[in-house]
């Protein structure tokens, strides 16, 4: 279990972290490419030794970012699944209000071995680390006591087309009502661009926002929960 940051009193029964200033767009998007990407090419900013390894374009992310900390409400209870090395995990955090934090990764991503150290800065109590396929039925078993409670997820595991539908399915039985989804890579992966084009049409999730500038993030509302059926589960199969 990590936390960092002093914390005060929520209206809830659960400490809220104190929080960094939102600064300016531009020092914002300063302060991501300080913080370090993964792969100078990829990403156009420098790895840092000592960084965050951010798998995330600086515009975008920090509209993002932005959004999430001037419109959202603070989550008491948050899930990130796909956190590689976890510098948006960390990131977003020093921002946008999360008392607590659950982690899905499959531990496998060439920078899974920084989050050990990442997750020292991370400004959130970190109640539940999962490393295992988001998809396999003992992940649902364990995040199954937080059904209805989640009030914020951020969804970047699984790219594929039928992968990142799992996760939904499972997201949207775990999601609060009103509570927001983000999607990652919404524009730059075509299976997830597929996904996001079929999302639009859902009567469960409203749409919120995109942030596109490269990769592509979009956030949706949960209108409420839905329990998912075994061929949502096992297939990815089913109306979003
Ligand atoms: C693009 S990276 C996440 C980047 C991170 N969100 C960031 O912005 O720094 C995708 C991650 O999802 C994980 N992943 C892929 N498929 C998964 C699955 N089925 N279950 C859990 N994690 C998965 C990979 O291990 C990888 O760490």
């Amino acid at each position: 279990m990590a936390s960092g940051g002093m914390r005060q009193r929520s209206k809830g029964l659960i400490d809220m972290p104190t929080l960094k200033p939102l600064p300016p767009r531009d020092e914002l998007m300063e302060r991501i490419r300080a913080s370090g990407s993964g792969d100078f090419d990829h990403f156009g900013y420098p790895v840092r030794e000592d960084g965050l390894y951010l798998q995330q374009d600086p515009a975008e992310f920090a509209d993002f970012v932005s959004y999430m900390a001037t419109h959202a409400q603070p989550a008491e209870l948050s899930l990130d699944i796909g956190v590689a090395g976890g510098g948006q995990t960390v990131f977003l955090r020093d921002y946008y209000g999360c008392a607590t934090t659950i982690t899905v990764d499959l531990g496998a991503h060439p920078d899974a071995h920084h989050w050990k150290r990442i997750k020292q800065s991370m400004n959130s109590q970190h109640l539940l680390e999962i490393i295992d396929d988001s998809h396999a039925p003992r992940v649902r078993e364990q995040l199954m006591p937080f059904k209805g409670r989640i009030d914020f997820a951020f969804v970047d595991g699984d790219h594929s087309y039928r992968g990142l539908r799992k996760d939904i399915f499972m997201v949207r039985e775990l999601l609060k009502p009103s509570a927001l989804m983000a999607l990652h890579d919404t524009v730059e992966v075509p299976d997830c661009k597929r996904v996001h084009n079929e999302m639009l049409r859902s009567e469960i999730f409203e749409h919120v926002e995109d942030f596109n500038s490269k990769f592509g993030i979009s956030l949706w509302r949960l209108k409420q929960p839905v329990n998912s059926t075994w061929l949502n589960r096992i297939g990815g199969i089913g109306r979003l």
